[in-house]
């Protein structure tokens, strides 16, 4: 049986690709290749298609015998969803729609969705329990949001389970060096700390100092990708083991501000990070944290490598050597 990775090659997905070969799952890749790279998945094996292509999907499924799906593609910078709602829409939904319909003509009735602490919008709690209301502030939330009721609607309709998993910020690198981040354009902060730091981005923009937290700007819950590519094993073989769908948040509970970000980046790479505060970006919230209570008792996750030291050196020595 084969596990179906669609954007394994991506900075999510090819962590996890990792950590299931790893588990002895055997994996097929599914990527566009339009920002994933070869190099993070080594020699696993890979198809170059694209899931708004029903027939190279329908193809996929007929020639392999795929138990689960895990569904990491997806468009991903929120600023762009703002200004271009459509190609959110579009695009995030017609992936995740046709997936879902070579799924059941497979028969195959298990998949790991990728959806996003923004399906929330400004929290009214913190930590944020995954019954929370969900009222998304962008298309790029919205759209995850509406992925989510679908697959609900799904498992209700033709019994196909489904995990969506809730990141917070996913960040850092494989601790052996083999993958780390490289969107581009890049619109994470750690990231764009060190490309600064090794001279290959402008000094960095705060995006606001007035923020009501101890430092004035904003608290995100980091959480080292490792981490993240444990918790889709976990959820995996509980779907496998017949375990029902589910919502579950990713997160650590531990706030960390931008400002902690850049003097734990100064004392990792032993450098200055140049920055300016700049105004707050549209939609952006003081504090997001995630409840971790759901995943520690539902899959039995503990997130080990989340420490922002740890992260930070991890991204550190990608980025020192990813040239
Ligand atoms: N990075 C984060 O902090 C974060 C937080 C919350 C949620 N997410 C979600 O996690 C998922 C992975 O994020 P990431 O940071 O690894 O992004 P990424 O851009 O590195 O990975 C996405 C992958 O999907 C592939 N892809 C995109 N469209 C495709 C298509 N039509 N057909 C086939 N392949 C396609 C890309 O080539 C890429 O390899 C996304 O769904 C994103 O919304 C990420």
């Amino acid at each position: 049986m084969t596990i179906l990775v669609a954007g394994g090659a991506g900075y999510i997905g090819s962590h996890t690709v990792k950590e299931l070969v790893r588990e002895g799952f055997e994996v097929l890749v599914l990527d566009n290749f339009s920002s994933g790279r070869l190099e993070l998945i080594g020699d696993t094996p890979s198809l170059n298609a694209d899931l708004r292509d029903r027939e190279a999907l329908r193809r996929i499924f007929q020639e392999h015998e795929i138990g689960a799906v895990l569904h990491f593609a997806s468009l991903i910078q929120v600023g762009e969803s703002y200004v271009n709602p459509r190609k959110y829409y579009t695009h995030n939904l017609e992936t995740s729609l046709n997936l879902l319909d070579a799924m059941l003509e497979a028969g195959t009735k298990a998949l790991i969705f990728s959806s996003t602490a923004a399906v929330y919008g400004e929290p009214l709690e913190t930590p944020i329990p995954e019954s929370h209301p969900t009222r998304p502030a962008n298309p790029y939330g919205r759209a995850k949001l509406m992925v989510e009721d679908i697959l609900r609607d799904y498992e209700r309709a033709h019994g196909l389970r489904s995990i969506s998993l809730r990141y917070f910020n996913a960040a850092g690198a494989a601790l052996d060096g083999t993958a780390g981040e490289c969107h581009d354009p890049e619109t994470h902060l750690i990231p764009n700390i060190l490309l600064g730091v090794l001279g290959k981005k402008p000094r960095l923009q705060v995006f606001g100092g007035d923020f009501p937290t101890p430092d004035g700007t904003a608290l995100r819950d980091y959480i080292h990708v490792t981490d993240l590519a444990a918790a889709h094993v976990l959820a995996l073989k509980s779907l496998l083991a017949g375990g029902p769908g589910d919502v579950i948040n990713l997160g650590t509970e531990i706030g960390h501000s931008v400002l902690d970000v850049i003097r734990t980046a100064e004392k990792v790479t032993g450098r200055p990070v140049p920055y300016d505060l700049g105004p707050r970006r549209q939609g952006d919230v003081a504090v997001l944290l995630a409840s971790k209570a759901k995943a520690g008792r539902v899959l039995g996750w503990k997130p080990g490598l989340s420490s922002l030291e740890t992260i930070v050196r991890s991204a550190w020595n990608w980025h020192r050597q990813a040239g």
